[in-house]
């Protein structure tokens, strides 16, 4: 029991939209063996968010590049529509906003029905009242850290009390929830978030952008988190 939300360390998910797609086996190979817990993928439609990204098609395809649990983050408009074509793509846990369901606890539920893990997330500016009561329904609780639809972004300074927020009805609760962070997330920052409580780390740019590898970054954003 609370195996899920009581890991022996924190776990770090390198989110492949930083990485090199022109050789995307090796970048996630890289990081599969330097000791990624799981693998992020931001699926972006050009409505909630400007840009677009992945779609099932995708996903698929990293699922055979890799045993890793695929995280997929889905920053789309009408999620419920797409549910069933990402589990069956071979999602593991599937994340919806709060922002773009009308009922999050039934949105949770469905995911959960389908036998992926369930997360909800959170915009910067979105207040947390409706987030906090759909806790209880929630395996991954995501908290976005900058404002979603691309990598690279600075962690926004008002984070760190919002991953408080969502902690201390984790802990209240004594909910089986990771509390995850998600955008500037890098060896100097993630500390911080988690000192609030945070205890997973979702980040692109400071694993797939900084020299001179990925394995090597990772290990450094690892060694940061251990160290704090
Ligand atoms: C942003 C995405 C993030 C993004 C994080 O909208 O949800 O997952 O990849 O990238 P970094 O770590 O570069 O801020
Ligand atoms: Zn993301």
């Amino acid at each position: 029991m609370r195996i899920w939300a009581r890991p022996r360390r924190n776990r770090i998910c390198p989110s492949v939209l930083s990485a090199d797609f022109s050789r995307l086996g090796d970048d996630i190979t890289a990081v599969a063996r330097a000791g990624a817990d799981f693998l992020h993928v931001d699926v972006m439609d050009g409505q909630f968010v400007p840009d677009l990204t992945f779609g099932p098609i995708l996903v698929r395809g990293m699922r055979r590049l890799t045993s890793l649990p695929l995280d997929v983050h889905l920053m789309i408009v009408e999620p419920l529509r797409y549910l069933e074509a990402f589990a069956e793509a071979g999602a593991d846990h599937l994340i919806v906003h709060i922002e773009t369901v009308k009922d999050p606890v039934q949105a949770l539920r469905s995911i959960r029905a389908r036998g992926l893990r369930a997360g909800l997330s959170v915009k910067p500016g979105t207040p947390l009242p409706a987030f906090l009561d759909a806790l209880p329904e929630m395996d991954l609780a995501l908290v976005m850290t900058v404002e979603p639809g691309k990598g690279g972004q600075p962690f926004l300074e008002g984070s760190p009390g919002r991953i408080q927020a969502v902690r201390e009805v984790v802990e209240r609760k004594s909910l089986d929830c990771l509390v995850a962070v998600d955008g500037g997330i890098d060896p100097e920052v993630a500390p911080v978030a988690a000192k609030a409580g945070a205890d997973t780390f979702i980040a692109g740019h400071s694993i797939f952008r900084i020299p001179p590898d990925p394995a090597t970054s990772l290990r450094t954003l690892r060694g940061a988190l251990e160290r704090a």
